[in-house]
Protein backbone atom coordinates (compact mmCIF):
# COMPACT_ATOMS: atom_id res chain seq x y z
CA UNK A 1 0.00 0.00 0.00
CA UNK A 2 1.51 3.25 -1.00
CA UNK A 3 0.57 6.03 1.44
CA UNK A 4 2.37 9.16 1.78
CA UNK A 5 3.05 11.25 4.46
CA UNK A 6 2.33 14.28 2.96
CA UNK A 7 1.18 15.66 6.27
CA UNK A 8 4.83 15.02 7.56
CA UNK A 9 6.66 17.08 4.71
CA UNK A 10 4.21 19.89 4.78
CA UNK A 11 4.86 20.32 8.09
CA UNK A 12 8.62 20.09 7.76
CA UNK A 13 8.09 22.79 5.34
CA UNK A 14 5.37 25.12 6.55
CA UNK A 15 7.17 24.53 9.90
CA UNK A 16 10.22 24.91 8.40
CA UNK A 17 12.04 22.82 10.81
CA UNK A 18 15.55 22.08 9.01
CA UNK A 19 15.77 24.63 6.46
CA UNK A 20 14.65 27.69 8.32
CA UNK A 21 15.84 26.52 11.83
CA UNK A 22 19.58 26.90 9.95
CA UNK A 23 18.87 30.38 8.49
CA UNK A 24 17.75 31.66 11.92
CA UNK A 25 20.58 30.21 13.41
CA UNK A 26 20.66 30.89 17.36
CA UNK A 27 24.31 30.55 18.02
CA UNK A 28 24.93 30.57 21.50
CA UNK A 29 27.89 31.89 23.76
CA UNK A 30 30.08 29.85 21.14
CA UNK A 31 29.70 32.08 18.34
CA UNK A 32 32.88 33.87 18.29
CA UNK A 33 34.88 30.61 17.71
CA UNK A 34 35.64 29.46 14.08
CA UNK A 35 33.35 26.46 13.01
CA UNK A 36 35.78 24.00 11.52
CA UNK A 37 35.65 23.77 7.50
CA UNK A 38 33.21 21.55 6.49
CA UNK A 39 30.81 21.50 9.40
CA UNK A 40 28.71 24.32 10.20
CA UNK A 41 29.02 22.90 13.96
CA UNK A 42 26.87 26.12 15.15
CA UNK A 43 24.42 26.05 12.57
CA UNK A 44 24.30 21.60 13.73
CA UNK A 45 24.59 22.97 17.70
CA UNK A 46 20.86 25.33 16.99
CA UNK A 47 18.81 22.02 16.78
CA UNK A 48 19.66 21.12 20.23
CA UNK A 49 18.26 22.32 23.15
CA UNK A 50 21.23 21.97 25.58
CA UNK A 51 23.34 24.84 24.36
CA UNK A 52 21.06 27.35 25.74
CA UNK A 53 21.25 25.54 29.38
CA UNK A 54 25.27 26.55 28.89
CA UNK A 55 25.91 22.73 29.34
CA UNK A 56 29.61 21.68 28.52
CA UNK A 57 28.36 18.06 27.32
CA UNK A 58 31.44 16.80 27.51
CA UNK A 59 30.23 12.80 28.06
CA UNK A 60 29.19 11.86 24.55
CA UNK A 61 31.36 8.56 24.62
CA UNK A 62 28.45 7.04 27.00
CA UNK A 63 25.37 9.05 25.52
CA UNK A 64 24.93 11.85 23.11
CA UNK A 65 21.98 14.67 23.09
CA UNK A 66 18.94 14.36 20.85
CA UNK A 67 17.96 16.70 18.84
CA UNK A 68 14.67 18.70 19.29
CA UNK A 69 13.29 17.77 15.52
CA UNK A 70 13.40 13.87 16.69
CA UNK A 71 11.38 14.75 20.07
CA UNK A 72 8.93 16.27 17.84
CA UNK A 73 8.76 13.24 15.88
CA UNK A 74 7.04 11.47 18.15
CA UNK A 75 4.13 13.90 18.60
CA UNK A 76 4.28 14.00 14.86
CA UNK A 77 3.57 10.23 14.85
CA UNK A 78 1.04 9.99 17.60
CA UNK A 79 -2.18 10.84 15.15
CA UNK A 80 -1.70 7.00 13.46
CA UNK A 81 0.11 5.56 16.33
CA UNK A 82 -0.53 1.78 15.89
CA UNK A 83 1.53 -1.65 16.27
CA UNK A 84 3.21 -3.03 13.24
CA UNK A 85 2.50 -5.92 11.70
CA UNK A 86 -0.55 -7.29 13.23
CA UNK A 87 -3.44 -5.18 11.79
CA UNK A 88 -5.41 -4.29 8.70
CA UNK A 89 -6.03 -0.91 9.77
CA UNK A 90 -4.46 2.13 7.64
CA UNK A 91 -2.80 3.50 11.05
CA UNK A 92 -0.89 0.05 11.04
CA UNK A 93 0.31 -0.13 7.54
CA UNK A 94 1.19 3.34 7.27
CA UNK A 95 3.37 2.46 11.04
CA UNK A 96 4.19 -0.42 9.36
CA UNK A 97 5.81 0.70 6.23
CA UNK A 98 7.40 3.53 8.21
CA UNK A 99 8.79 1.19 10.80
CA UNK A 100 9.70 -1.24 7.81
CA UNK A 101 11.77 1.75 5.71
CA UNK A 102 13.68 2.31 8.78
CA UNK A 103 15.56 -0.84 8.35
CA UNK A 104 16.18 0.20 5.04
CA UNK A 105 18.20 3.73 6.03
CA UNK A 106 19.97 1.80 8.84
CA UNK A 107 21.18 -0.60 6.48
CA UNK A 108 22.13 2.12 3.62
CA UNK A 109 23.69 4.05 6.93
CA UNK A 110 26.35 0.93 7.14
CA UNK A 111 26.26 -0.44 3.58
CA UNK A 112 24.54 -3.66 4.32
CA UNK A 113 22.99 -5.16 1.57
CA UNK A 114 19.82 -5.08 2.17
CA UNK A 115 17.27 -4.87 5.35
CA UNK A 116 17.44 -8.41 5.95
CA UNK A 117 20.78 -8.13 7.50
CA UNK A 118 19.61 -5.65 10.29
CA UNK A 119 18.20 -6.68 13.45
CA UNK A 120 16.91 -3.88 16.64
CA UNK A 121 17.40 -4.78 19.95
CA UNK A 122 17.56 -2.65 22.87
CA UNK A 123 21.41 -1.54 22.95
CA UNK A 124 24.90 -3.12 21.56
CA UNK A 125 24.89 -4.83 24.83
CA UNK A 126 21.39 -7.26 23.87
CA UNK A 127 22.67 -7.19 19.80
CA UNK A 128 26.24 -8.81 21.28
CA UNK A 129 23.81 -11.27 23.46
CA UNK A 130 21.49 -11.90 20.68
CA UNK A 131 24.78 -13.36 18.70
CA UNK A 132 26.03 -15.23 22.08
CA UNK A 133 23.01 -16.86 22.11
CA UNK A 134 22.26 -17.37 18.66
CA UNK A 135 26.04 -19.11 18.39
CA UNK A 136 25.13 -21.00 21.56
CA UNK A 137 24.68 -24.52 20.36
CA UNK A 138 27.37 -24.58 17.57
CA UNK A 139 29.88 -24.68 19.99
CA UNK A 140 32.14 -28.06 20.05
CA UNK A 141 33.61 -28.99 22.68
CA UNK A 142 37.21 -27.50 22.56
CA UNK A 143 36.67 -24.49 20.80
CA UNK A 144 37.75 -20.92 21.89
CA UNK A 145 36.39 -17.41 21.53
CA UNK A 146 38.80 -14.61 21.28
CA UNK A 147 38.52 -11.12 22.47
CA UNK A 148 40.84 -8.76 24.08
CA UNK A 149 41.48 -6.97 26.78
CA UNK A 150 40.58 -3.43 25.53
CA UNK A 151 36.71 -4.34 24.85
CA UNK A 152 33.99 -2.75 27.26
CA UNK A 153 32.28 -5.24 29.57
CA UNK A 154 29.63 -5.71 26.56
CA UNK A 155 31.93 -7.69 24.49
CA UNK A 156 33.87 -9.15 27.64
CA UNK A 157 31.26 -10.69 29.73
CA UNK A 158 29.04 -12.54 27.04
CA UNK A 159 32.00 -14.19 26.01
CA UNK A 160 33.44 -15.16 29.78
CA UNK A 161 29.61 -16.22 30.96
CA UNK A 162 29.68 -18.06 27.71
CA UNK A 163 32.66 -20.11 28.18
CA UNK A 164 32.89 -20.00 32.13
CA UNK A 165 28.99 -20.30 33.16
CA UNK A 166 26.89 -21.60 30.14
CA UNK A 167 28.83 -24.00 28.04
CA UNK A 168 30.13 -25.74 31.13
CA UNK A 169 26.15 -26.91 32.35
CA UNK A 170 26.04 -28.32 28.54
CA UNK A 171 29.13 -30.27 29.03
CA UNK A 172 31.13 -28.42 26.90
CA UNK A 173 34.57 -26.76 27.39
CA UNK A 174 34.94 -23.84 25.51
CA UNK A 175 37.84 -21.53 26.26
CA UNK A 176 37.89 -17.29 26.52
CA UNK A 177 40.94 -16.01 25.07
CA UNK A 178 41.93 -12.27 25.97
CA UNK A 179 44.52 -10.09 23.08
CA UNK A 180 46.53 -7.95 25.49
CA UNK A 181 47.17 -4.21 24.62
CA UNK A 182 50.41 -1.67 24.07
CA UNK A 183 50.33 0.04 27.53
CA UNK A 184 51.91 3.15 26.08
CA UNK A 185 49.86 3.31 23.41
CA UNK A 186 46.87 1.78 24.06
CA UNK A 187 46.84 0.14 20.49
CA UNK A 188 45.65 -3.45 20.31
CA UNK A 189 48.54 -6.44 20.45
CA UNK A 190 47.65 -7.58 17.23
CA UNK A 191 50.58 -10.24 16.92
CA UNK A 192 49.11 -11.29 20.43
CA UNK A 193 45.72 -11.74 18.98
CA UNK A 194 46.96 -13.15 15.73
CA UNK A 195 48.76 -15.84 18.36
CA UNK A 196 45.28 -16.66 20.11
CA UNK A 197 43.41 -17.54 16.92
CA UNK A 198 43.64 -21.07 15.76
CA UNK A 199 41.68 -23.19 13.67
CA UNK A 200 39.32 -24.19 16.98
CA UNK A 201 38.42 -20.43 17.17
CA UNK A 202 34.85 -19.83 16.35
CA UNK A 203 34.39 -16.33 16.71
CA UNK A 204 37.08 -12.93 16.81
CA UNK A 205 35.31 -10.25 18.97
CA UNK A 206 36.70 -6.78 18.73
CA UNK A 207 35.62 -3.41 19.82
CA UNK A 208 36.43 -0.78 16.51
CA UNK A 209 36.90 1.66 18.37
CA UNK A 210 37.80 1.54 22.72
CA UNK A 211 35.27 3.67 24.96
CA UNK A 212 38.49 4.39 27.31
CA UNK A 213 41.77 4.07 25.46
CA UNK A 214 40.53 5.94 21.94
CA UNK A 215 42.81 3.37 20.14
CA UNK A 216 41.09 1.56 17.12
CA UNK A 217 42.32 -2.08 15.69
CA UNK A 218 43.02 -2.33 12.10
CA UNK A 219 40.07 -4.01 11.70
CA UNK A 220 40.86 -5.27 8.67
CA UNK A 221 44.30 -7.09 9.73
CA UNK A 222 42.06 -8.89 12.53
CA UNK A 223 39.72 -10.17 9.27
CA UNK A 224 42.42 -11.65 8.06
CA UNK A 225 43.50 -13.36 10.91
CA UNK A 226 40.19 -14.43 11.89
CA UNK A 227 40.17 -15.93 8.22
CA UNK A 228 43.60 -18.13 8.32
CA UNK A 229 42.19 -19.74 11.68
CA UNK A 230 40.75 -21.87 9.55
CA UNK A 231 38.01 -23.09 11.74
CA UNK A 232 35.17 -25.05 10.33
CA UNK A 233 32.24 -23.82 10.64
CA UNK A 234 28.79 -25.97 10.47
CA UNK A 235 28.12 -24.86 7.47
CA UNK A 236 31.31 -26.10 5.94
CA UNK A 237 33.12 -22.19 5.71
CA UNK A 238 36.44 -21.93 6.77
CA UNK A 239 37.61 -19.05 9.04
CA UNK A 240 36.92 -17.74 12.27
CA UNK A 241 33.37 -15.53 12.65
CA UNK A 242 34.26 -11.53 13.35
CA UNK A 243 32.19 -9.67 15.47
CA UNK A 244 33.07 -5.96 15.69
CA UNK A 245 31.58 -3.71 18.48
CA UNK A 246 30.99 -0.44 16.86
CA UNK A 247 29.47 1.38 19.69
CA UNK A 248 32.37 3.67 19.52
CA UNK A 249 32.56 3.34 15.95
CA UNK A 250 29.28 4.09 14.40
CA UNK A 251 28.69 7.66 16.21
CA UNK A 252 31.74 9.51 14.05
CA UNK A 253 33.30 7.15 11.61
CA UNK A 254 32.11 5.82 8.17
CA UNK A 255 30.81 2.47 8.61
CA UNK A 256 30.97 -0.06 5.59
CA UNK A 257 30.16 -3.70 6.36
CA UNK A 258 30.76 -5.09 3.38
CA UNK A 259 34.22 -3.67 2.80
CA UNK A 260 35.08 -4.26 6.47
CA UNK A 261 34.08 -8.07 5.45
CA UNK A 262 32.64 -8.50 8.65
CA UNK A 263 30.16 -11.39 10.40
CA UNK A 264 28.18 -9.41 12.56
CA UNK A 265 28.79 -5.49 14.28
CA UNK A 266 26.78 -4.05 16.78
CA UNK A 267 25.75 -0.71 17.64
CA UNK A 268 23.75 1.57 19.46
CA UNK A 269 21.33 4.57 18.53
CA UNK A 270 21.56 6.67 21.92
CA UNK A 271 25.39 7.13 20.96
CA UNK A 272 23.91 8.48 17.23
CA UNK A 273 21.92 11.46 18.53
CA UNK A 274 18.83 9.32 18.76
CA UNK A 275 16.53 8.97 21.96
CA UNK A 276 17.17 5.71 24.23
CA UNK A 277 16.05 2.03 23.72
CA UNK A 278 17.59 0.97 20.38
CA UNK A 279 20.42 -0.80 19.21
CA UNK A 280 21.56 -2.72 16.17
CA UNK A 281 22.94 -6.14 14.93
CA UNK A 282 24.16 -6.48 11.54
CA UNK A 283 24.95 -9.70 10.68
CA UNK A 284 26.15 -11.77 7.37
CA UNK A 285 22.71 -12.54 5.50
CA UNK A 286 23.42 -16.26 5.33
CA UNK A 287 24.30 -16.73 8.66
CA UNK A 288 20.76 -14.84 10.34
CA UNK A 289 19.09 -17.09 7.83
CA UNK A 290 20.68 -20.54 9.72
CA UNK A 291 20.93 -18.91 12.83
CA UNK A 292 18.50 -19.60 16.01
CA UNK A 293 17.09 -16.63 16.72
CA UNK A 294 17.50 -15.21 20.07
CA UNK A 295 13.83 -15.08 20.80
CA UNK A 296 11.17 -17.21 20.02
CA UNK A 297 7.66 -15.57 20.01
CA UNK A 298 4.86 -13.67 18.33
CA UNK A 299 5.54 -11.91 15.09
CA UNK A 300 8.81 -13.83 14.29
CA UNK A 301 6.87 -16.70 13.09
CA UNK A 302 5.60 -17.28 9.57
CA UNK A 303 2.06 -16.65 8.97
CA UNK A 304 0.09 -19.85 9.57
CA UNK A 305 3.11 -21.76 10.21
CA UNK A 306 2.62 -22.59 13.61
CA UNK A 307 1.40 -25.85 14.92
CA UNK A 308 2.15 -28.29 17.65
CA UNK A 309 4.65 -30.09 16.19
CA UNK A 310 6.03 -27.93 13.50
CA UNK A 311 6.59 -23.75 13.88
CA UNK A 312 8.18 -22.25 10.92
CA UNK A 313 9.79 -18.67 11.17
CA UNK A 314 9.20 -15.45 9.29
CA UNK A 315 11.31 -13.86 6.86
CA UNK A 316 14.47 -12.00 7.49
CA UNK A 317 15.06 -9.72 9.11
CA UNK A 318 11.70 -10.27 11.19
CA UNK A 319 12.34 -13.43 12.54
CA UNK A 320 14.78 -11.50 14.92
CA UNK A 321 11.96 -9.49 15.69
CA UNK A 322 10.02 -11.09 18.42
CA UNK A 323 6.91 -9.29 20.18
CA UNK A 324 5.42 -5.87 19.66
CA UNK A 325 9.28 -3.77 18.73
CA UNK A 326 9.94 -0.31 19.94
CA UNK A 327 7.98 0.87 16.41
CA UNK A 328 8.77 4.95 17.63
CA UNK A 329 11.95 4.12 18.56
CA UNK A 330 13.67 2.05 15.78
CA UNK A 331 11.61 5.01 13.40
CA UNK A 332 13.16 7.90 15.14
CA UNK A 333 16.56 6.20 15.37
CA UNK A 334 16.73 6.10 11.46
CA UNK A 335 15.28 9.71 11.42
CA UNK A 336 18.13 10.33 13.40
CA UNK A 337 20.87 9.14 10.77
CA UNK A 338 18.70 10.85 8.03
CA UNK A 339 18.65 13.91 10.22
CA UNK A 340 22.55 13.47 10.97
CA UNK A 341 23.17 13.38 7.00
CA UNK A 342 21.15 16.92 6.66
CA UNK A 343 22.84 18.96 9.71
CA UNK A 344 26.43 17.77 8.27
CA UNK A 345 25.75 18.12 4.61
CA UNK A 346 23.24 21.77 5.38
CA UNK A 347 22.34 21.11 1.70
CA UNK A 348 18.69 20.80 0.90
CA UNK A 349 16.60 18.59 0.09
CA UNK A 350 16.26 17.53 3.38
CA UNK A 351 16.68 13.92 3.97
CA UNK A 352 14.98 13.65 7.34
CA UNK A 353 11.39 12.43 6.99
CA UNK A 354 12.07 12.05 3.01
CA UNK A 355 10.40 9.02 1.71
CA UNK A 356 13.48 8.84 -1.03
CA UNK A 357 15.54 6.09 0.37
CA UNK A 358 18.29 7.60 1.66
CA UNK A 359 21.71 8.07 -0.87
CA UNK A 360 24.73 6.20 0.59
CA UNK A 361 26.99 8.81 -1.07
CA UNK A 362 25.46 11.81 1.17
CA UNK A 363 26.41 9.24 4.43
CA UNK A 364 29.84 8.80 2.66
CA UNK A 365 29.92 12.73 2.35
CA UNK A 366 28.56 12.92 5.86
CA UNK A 367 30.42 11.00 7.68
CA UNK A 368 33.46 12.43 6.66
CA UNK A 369 33.05 15.76 8.23
CA UNK A 370 31.45 14.22 11.36
CA UNK A 371 34.63 12.62 11.54
CA UNK A 372 37.39 15.37 10.22
CA UNK A 373 35.58 17.69 12.71
CA UNK A 374 36.04 15.12 15.53
CA UNK A 375 39.53 14.74 14.84
CA UNK A 376 40.47 18.29 15.00
CA UNK A 377 38.56 18.44 18.34
CA UNK A 378 40.42 15.55 20.06
CA UNK A 379 43.93 16.85 18.41
CA UNK A 380 42.90 20.38 20.09
CA UNK A 381 41.91 19.05 23.34
CA UNK A 382 45.53 16.42 23.78
CA UNK A 383 47.66 19.44 22.85
CA UNK A 384 45.99 21.82 25.10
CA UNK A 385 45.87 18.83 28.42
CA UNK A 386 49.53 17.91 26.83
CA UNK A 387 50.52 21.20 29.29
CA UNK A 388 48.94 20.57 32.42
CA UNK A 389 51.14 19.03 35.15
CA UNK A 390 50.77 15.89 36.55
CA UNK A 391 47.88 15.52 33.86
CA UNK A 392 48.69 11.91 31.73
CA UNK A 393 46.16 10.72 29.00
CA UNK A 394 45.62 7.10 28.32
CA UNK A 395 45.58 6.01 24.28
CA UNK A 396 47.17 7.08 21.26
CA UNK A 397 49.09 10.53 21.00
CA UNK A 398 47.97 13.13 19.12
CA UNK A 399 48.18 12.52 15.18
CA UNK A 400 47.19 8.81 15.27
CA UNK A 401 43.85 7.46 14.10
CA UNK A 402 41.61 7.58 17.59
CA UNK A 403 37.75 8.10 18.90
CA UNK A 404 36.94 11.33 19.71
CA UNK A 405 37.70 11.25 23.67
CA UNK A 406 40.31 11.76 26.33
CA UNK A 407 40.94 9.47 29.51
CA UNK A 408 43.18 10.79 32.05
CA UNK A 409 44.46 11.10 34.97
CA UNK A 410 46.28 13.92 37.35
CA UNK A 411 48.63 12.84 39.83
CA UNK A 412 47.51 12.36 43.38
CA UNK A 413 43.86 13.30 42.94
CA UNK A 414 40.92 10.97 42.42
CA UNK A 415 39.22 11.12 39.12
CA UNK A 416 35.70 11.37 40.13
CA UNK A 417 37.03 14.16 42.44
CA UNK A 418 37.94 15.71 39.36
CA UNK A 419 34.72 14.81 37.45
CA UNK A 420 32.88 16.65 40.44
CA UNK A 421 34.93 19.68 40.39
CA UNK A 422 35.03 20.07 36.87
CA UNK A 423 30.42 19.81 36.99
CA UNK A 424 30.98 22.48 39.62
CA UNK A 425 32.52 24.66 36.32
CA UNK A 426 29.35 23.10 34.51
CA UNK A 427 32.19 20.58 32.47
CA UNK A 428 30.29 17.10 32.00
CA UNK A 429 32.85 14.85 32.31
CA UNK A 430 33.04 10.96 33.40
CA UNK A 431 35.37 9.19 35.88
CA UNK A 432 35.18 5.60 36.89
CA UNK A 433 36.43 2.28 34.56
CA UNK A 434 33.50 3.64 31.59
CA UNK A 435 33.07 -0.28 31.89
CA UNK A 436 36.38 -0.79 30.29
CA UNK A 437 37.10 -3.28 33.41
CA UNK A 438 39.73 -5.23 31.71
CA UNK A 439 42.21 -2.32 30.61
CA UNK A 440 41.85 -0.17 33.72
CA UNK A 441 42.90 -3.29 35.86
CA UNK A 442 45.22 -4.24 33.27
CA UNK A 443 47.11 -0.41 34.18
CA UNK A 444 46.65 -0.65 37.67
CA UNK A 445 43.90 2.08 37.67
CA UNK A 446 41.58 0.57 40.85
CA UNK A 447 40.46 4.24 40.78
CA UNK A 448 39.42 4.70 37.32
CA UNK A 449 40.17 7.37 34.53
CA UNK A 450 38.38 10.81 34.03
CA UNK A 451 37.00 10.67 30.28
CA UNK A 452 36.25 13.79 28.24
CA UNK A 453 34.51 12.87 24.60
CA UNK A 454 32.99 14.47 21.76
CA UNK A 455 30.25 14.49 19.33
CA UNK A 456 29.66 15.89 16.24
CA UNK A 457 28.02 19.13 17.91
CA UNK A 458 30.59 19.80 20.38
CA UNK A 459 32.93 22.72 19.23
CA UNK A 460 36.41 24.45 20.15
CA UNK A 461 34.73 26.56 22.93
CA UNK A 462 33.46 22.95 24.60
CA UNK A 463 37.06 21.74 24.45
CA UNK A 464 38.42 24.86 25.39
CA UNK A 465 36.02 25.23 28.42
CA UNK A 466 36.40 21.89 29.12
CA UNK A 467 40.10 22.37 29.31
CA UNK A 468 41.06 25.10 30.96
CA UNK A 469 38.24 24.46 33.77
CA UNK A 470 40.74 20.82 34.14
CA UNK A 471 43.60 23.03 34.13
CA UNK A 472 42.71 25.66 36.87
CA UNK A 473 41.71 22.78 38.79
CA UNK A 474 44.78 20.94 38.64
CA UNK A 475 46.74 24.38 39.68
CA UNK A 476 44.26 24.69 42.56
CA UNK A 477 45.38 21.32 43.92
C1 LIG B 1 32.67 0.19 23.11
C2 LIG B 1 31.31 0.04 23.73
N1 LIG B 1 30.66 -1.13 23.60
C3 LIG B 1 29.46 -1.33 24.11
C4 LIG B 1 28.83 -0.35 24.83
C5 LIG B 1 27.50 -0.65 25.41
O1 LIG B 1 26.51 0.13 24.83
P1 LIG B 1 25.01 0.00 25.37
O2 LIG B 1 25.08 0.40 26.82
O3 LIG B 1 24.27 0.98 24.54
O4 LIG B 1 24.60 -1.39 25.20
C6 LIG B 1 29.45 0.89 25.01
C7 LIG B 1 28.79 1.94 25.79
O5 LIG B 1 29.43 2.77 26.38
C8 LIG B 1 30.73 1.07 24.45
O6 LIG B 1 31.38 2.23 24.59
Amino acid sequence: MGHHYGYVSERLISGGLLPQRRRERRPDATAAVPAIEGLDVEAMRSHFDFPATGRIVTNNAATTQTPRELVDLYRRLTPWYEGVHRGQSTASQRMTERFEESYDTIATWINAPSRRTIATYRNTTEAINAVMYSLLTEFRDGDNVVTTLVEHNSNFVPWYALAREVLPRFGRSVECRVARFDHDTGQLDVDHLAGLVDSRTKLVCVSGASNFLGSKPPLGRIRAIAHAGGYLQPTGERGSLLLVDAAQLAPTTLIDVQELGVDYLAFSFHKMLAPFGVGVLYARGPLLERSLPFLYGGDMVAEGKVGPDRVEYGELPWKFAAGTPNVLGVIASAQALRLLADLALAEDPPRFESRSPLCRADVVAAMNRVNSHVAGLTDRALARTGGIPGLHTYGPPAGVVRSPLLAFTVRGTDPRDLAAALDEQGVEARAGCHCASLAHRDLGLDVGTCRLSFAAYTNNHDVDRAVDALAAIVRRG
